[in-house]
């Protein structure tokens, strides 16, 4: 069984009868969703989920896991990947473009895990490139404080159809590649002032624990 297979199935077998449950986004939580579908039929439990993306809410409802939203139920557990994870459990989020909703949905839930195997395991925050959430307007300004700011962004461009990517939530993203980033809850909190920026993808302050699928097993961190 691959790394992320094995730890997204752990992570399933956290889930309580009677739990909301937060789904993230990505091929390992994939993995999570699918199995809680199963075992919800299995042990006919009753949760409810609370997806992050179209891609989680579309899993969700063939796996016949119930949806709900965050107006209507708080979070108890979210369980969501990550790309990079650092040793302080901070986290780079959004290579599914999905880091928005998924930082409002694991940023509410009472405990939030995450899921990942050992490649995502860094000293240091920034090999990944920050994904950041611009409302389309605001494209070109927001590039040129972000140049400022000495990061190096480009527009992500969609795969199977022409132009750039666009979010569940109708917006494009910059990729922001920094050196090695030092201090990212000051960056988070940076990028996040610059107007015409909805969210960035780095997390920090939020992780209560991350299960890290290796070849010697799982492997937790709190
Ligand atoms: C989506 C995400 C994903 O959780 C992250 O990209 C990890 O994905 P995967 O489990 O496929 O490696 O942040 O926006």
């Amino acid at each position: 069984m691959n790394l992320k297979k094995q730890v997204g199935f752990q992570a399933a077998e956290l889930v309580r009868d009677g739990q909301v449950i937060g789904l993230g986004t990505g091929s390992t939580t994939h993995y999570f969703i699918e199995r809680l579908g199963e075992k919800i039929k299995e042990e006919e439990m009753e949760i409810l989920g609370v997806p992050t993306s179209y891609q989680s809410l579309f899993l969700a409802r063939d796996s016949g896991i119930t949806v709900t939203t965050l107006d209507e139920h708080a979070v108890d557990l979210a369980v969501d990947g990550a790309d990079e994870v650092d040793p302080q459990l901070n986290l780079i989020k959004g290579g599914g473009a999905a880091h928005t909703l998924e930082k409002i949905v694991d940023s509410s839930a009472e405990k939030f895990i995450v899921v990942v195997d050992d490649s995502k395991m860094v000293d240091k925050l920034g090999a990944f490139p920050v994904p950041v959430e611009v409302i389309p307007p605001a494209y070109r300004v927001v590039t040129e404080k972000l140049d400022y700011i000495g990061g190096k962004p480009w527009l992500r461009m969609a795969e199977k159809k022409d132009g750039p990517v666009i979010t569940d939530n109708g917006n494009f993203v910059v990729d922001i590649q920094f050196p090695k980033i030092s201090k990212p809850e000051v960056l988070e909190m940076e990028l996040n002032t610059i107007p015409g920026v909805v969210e960035n993808g780095i997390f920090t302050g939020i992780v209560d624990e991350v299960m890290v699928g290796t070849p010697e097993g799982l492997k937790i961190l709190k």
